[in-house]
């Protein structure tokens, strides 16, 4: 295999020596709240973040900037906090946290794959966004669910244009701070390329044809629509040459306009499932899962949820490669924060 080569259903492992994750915390302990001056932490993490050993730092930046290369890749033996504090219950953030190693390892490998961005409708226009669940949200298809399979989706964003999968996320970093009490969740990812390869051309025809509408993030349905449904324009699920497919579904759910649509939906969902097509990964403390976000779908299993102060706790950054083509949607002249 080539180093552009991916494997097929496989889950690329980086997992970094003893003395490099040392040496990263050791330089990390000192890092500033990154929420004071973003540009600043993302400067600072990125000169750490440099020193990686040059088969890694390549690996990683190839991840982000080739159309060949794998869709997901974990990130392993990565510094964690010295004394994490616990789960904030209420979904986060964390108040009074005084170090933030956990902070600096998302946006030093964010920074290796582009520029970190956020959404007024997603977590507040944070751009670190704390992924942790909530009693109130256990049963809903959102960050904040536990009691339910988070579905194959990616993460997209509203846009007045009724095209959805144009302004989202190139990228999605998840960090695991803290799994949760049992070890159960699971994080997957199924690869457009490898979902087409389980798929029959009929389908993957009708994938490809405008018939289906995504429904707009929970975050934008709830602050700009009075909490009812909104759906993009007929758009296609799949988009692009069959060696590097597009792939957009909507977690928030996707209206299928005629049956054949709806089996083809059908048959995309189980095709994610199939052995072929899924990579699964139980994320524990020291690990990051960097997921491209448009190359394939991610989904969550249930778990449990005890609202202790020690439920599961991810921190994750949404990315673009260039924020210059979604200026438009920036706030009041903010540089990372976008309508
Ligand atoms: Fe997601």
């Amino acid at each position: 295999m080539t180093e552009h080569q991916r494997p097929a259903n496989g889950l690329t492992e980086l997992v970094l020596t003893d003395d490099v994750r040392d040496e990263l915390l050791d330089r990390l302990l000192s890092l500033p709240d990154p929420v004071s001056d973003v540009d600043d932490a993302m400067a600072r993490t990125h000169q750490i973040f440099a020193t990686l050993p040059l088969p890694t730092l390549r690996a990683i930046l190839d991840f982000g900037r080739h159309i060949d290369t794998p869709g997901v890749m974990l990130v392993s033996n990565l510094p964690t906090e010295p004394e994490l504090p616990p789960t904030p219950s209420d979904g986060g953030p964390c108040v009074g946290k005084s170090r933030f190693v956990a902070e600096g390892v998302l946006l030093g490998l964010s920074g290796l794959l582009g520029e970190p961005v956020a959404f007024v409708t997603e977590k507040e226009g944070r751009v670190v966004h704390d992924i942790i669940p909530t009693a109130p949200g256990a049963a809903t298809q959102t960050s904040q669910g536990s009691k339910v399979f988070l579905n194959f989706h990616n993460d997209i964003v509203h846009d007045p244009s009724g095209r959805y999968d144009i302004s989202n996320p190139d990228f999605l970093v998840l960090n695991c701070l803290r799994a949760d009490p049992v070890n159960e969740a699971e994080t997957w990812y199924s690869d457009a390329r490898d979902v087409l390869s389980v798929l029959n051309p009929g389908t993957v025809k009708v994938l490809r044809s405008p018939l289906f509408r995504l429904s707009a993030p929970g975050g934008y349905v709830r602050m700009f629509a009075g909490g009812k449904e909104v759906y993009s324009k007929p758009v296609a699920i799949l988009s692009g040459p069959d060696h590097a497919p597009e792939i957009s579904v909507a977690a928030n759910g996707v209206r299928c306009l005629t049956p054949e649509a709806t089996d083809a939906f059908d048959q995309l969902q189980a095709a994610c499932r199939a052995p072929e097509a899924a990579s699964v990964v139980q994320l524990a403390p020291g690990q990051a899962l960097l997921v491209n976000n448009r190359k394939g779908l991610h989904a969550r299993t249930q778990f449990s949820a005890r609202y202790d102060g020690q439920d599961r706790w991810l921190q994750r950054t949404y990315i673009r490669r260039s924020l210059w083509n979604i200026r438009g949607r920036a706030e009041n002249g903010s540089r990372r924060v976008h309508a």
